[in-house]
C-alpha cells in the first residue's frame, strides 16, 4: 500500500470499477475523468466506521482490498452525513455515513461525477428518498434489501449493480449485517441533499 491513503483510495476505486463492463455501469464508469486534482480535507470520523471491520469480513474477493483500506485508514478520510437526528433519529445517525472520494466536495475534485461510499449499520432503514442526479450503486456487502419507486424490498447481493434514474425514490433496509456500498452520481447537482419521501419520475 502506498503511504498516501487518498491516492490508494482512488486507485482502489478505479481497480474495483474496472471489473464492471456491462450497462448501465459501463456508461457511468467511462464517464469518470480519473485525472482529478486532490482536495485537502480534514480527517473526520463517524461512529458508523465501527462497521467496517465486519464489512471487510463479508465483502467479496474483488472488493476486499478496498474495504480493508477503508477499515484500516478510514479515520484519515473526511466522512459526512447529510441528515440530522431530526430526520431519522439518533440511532440512524450513529449507523450512517458517507465518504465522497471524488466530486464537488470530496477528496478529489470532479465536477461531472461524484463517487463514494455509504455505510449503514445492521437493522437500519434508510427510508424513501430521491434526488435529481442519476445514481448507480454497487453494494460491497450483501444482506441488504433495496427498493425503488413503489416496488417491494428485494435483497441484493454484493457486487450487484443497482441503477436509480433521476428523481426516482429508493430505500434500503439492512438485516443482521452492515451495508457498505459504492455509489456514483451524475447529471444533477452532485452535492444536493436528497428529498425525503417517495416520488416517481
Ligand atoms: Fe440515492
Amino acid at each position: 500500500m502506498t503511504g498516501n491513503a487518498f491516492d490508494a483510495l482512488l486507485a482502489g476505486v478505479k481497480t474495483f470499477l474496472a471489473g464492471y463492463g456491462g450497462e448501465p455501469a459501463r456508461g457511468f464508469i467511462e464517464g469518470i475523468g480519473w485525472s482529478m486534482p486532490p482536495r485537502l480535507l480534514a480527517p473526520r470520523g463517524l461512529p458508523c466506521l465501527a462497521h467496517l471491520g465486519r464489512a471487510a469480513e463479508i465483502a467479496g474477493d474483488d472488493a476486499r482490498p478496498l474495504v480493508r483500506l477503508l477499515r484500516d485508514r478510514g479515520h484519515e478520510f473526511h466522512w459526512g452525513q447529510t441528515y440530522t437526528a431530526a430526520d431519522f433519529g439518533h440511532n440512524f445517525m450513529d449507523n450512517y455515513g458517507w465518504l465522497e472520494v471524488f466530486g464537488t466536495r470530496g477528496h478529489f475534485a470532479n465536477e461531472a461525477m461524484a463517487g463514494g461510499f455509504l455505510i449503514l449499520g445492521p437493522h437500519i432503514e434508510y427510508p424513501d428518498h430521491h434526488h435529481v442526479a442519476e445514481e448507480l450503486y454497487i453494494p460491497l456487502t450483501g444482506g441488504t434489501a433495496w427498493r425503488m419507486g413503489d416496488g417491494a424490498f428485494q435483497p441484493r447481493a454484493a457486487g450487484e449493480v443497482i441503477h436509480h434514474a433521476s428523481s426516482v425514490s429508493h430505500a434500503m433496509r439492512t438485516g443482521s449485517e452492515p451495508l457498505l456500498a459504492f455509489y456514483l452520481w451524475r447529471g444533477g447537482p452532485l452535492a444536493a441533499r436528497s428529498t425525503i419521501g417517495s416520488q416517481r419520475a
